[in-house]
């Protein structure tokens, strides 16, 4: 099947419970970040980032940490989407000061910075984590979008223990907390109870509210 348009894309792409094992292309895995890299995020903070997993001996250690979902082992990459546990001024510093590098302009806190940067740090953590994972989720719903284009499977996964996941990385000590993984593969077609079943969304009507 040739792939036409992102909806062709969207049509074909399932949440795949059985992958083969056959692994995906290097290639193919750095177009599908380079999707999440360029999302959309708040004030482009970028306040999330992507841990790579291929070692066969990891994937089996986070294997029951997500509940024993089969694509955890099978799939040839697990793509985990971590967002910062919080926003710091050296942070939101550190993104405006490589954006004002990469622009060649001067490297001095707008007033803008300075107002996003006394908002930030004046809420919680907890809410700062939830606005960052939020901004994970833009690139997550990207990188699923970029993989169903080059017709690599890829499972949207939520189910598994964040606090285990994180412990089992070291992702705390990296200022990160895992918010979801998305392991990419191929469906195994004669083994995937889902494969044949039809995608069903809620009513388009009842979908979109329409004020005119
Ligand atoms: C944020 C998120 C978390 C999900 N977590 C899981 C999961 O842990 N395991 C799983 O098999 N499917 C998971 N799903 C898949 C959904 O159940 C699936 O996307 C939904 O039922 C729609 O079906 P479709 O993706 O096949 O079109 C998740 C999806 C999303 C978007």
């Amino acid at each position: 099947m040739i792939i036409m348009s992102l909806l062709d894309a969207l049509n074909w792409r399932y949440a795949t419970k059985k992958m083969s094992g056959k692994p995906v292309a290097q290639e193919k895995v750095d177009q599908i970040i380079a999707a999440a890299h360029l999302a959309p995020t708040s004030s482009g903070l970028q306040p999330f980032r992507i841990i790579v997993v291929t070692n066969p001996a990891l994937k089996e250690k986070i294997l029951p940490i997500a509940f024993g979902q089969a694509q955890v082992t099978a799939a040839s990459h697990l793509l985990i989407f971590a967002a910062w546990d919080n926003y710091t001024e050296e942070r939101i510093r550190g993104v405006f000061s490589n954006s004002n590098k990469e622009r060649g302009l001067p490297d001095n806190a707008s007033d803008y910075e300075v107002q996003l940067t006394a908002n930030y740090t004046a809420r919680s953590t907890e809410e700062n984590f939830n606005h960052a994972a939020k901004q994970a989720y833009i690139g997550f719903g990207m990188a699923i979008a970029e993989a169903a284009m080059l017709e690599v499977d890829a499972t949207p996964m939520e189910g598994f223990n964040a606090a285990e996941l994180d412990a089992l990385l070291g992702l705390r000590e990296r200022g990160l907390r895992s918010v979801t993984i998305l392991p990419l593969g191929y469906r195994d077609e004669s083994g995937d109870w889902l494969v044949n079943l039809k995608k069903v969304r809620t009513p388009k009507a009842e979908f979109v509210i329409e004020y005119n």
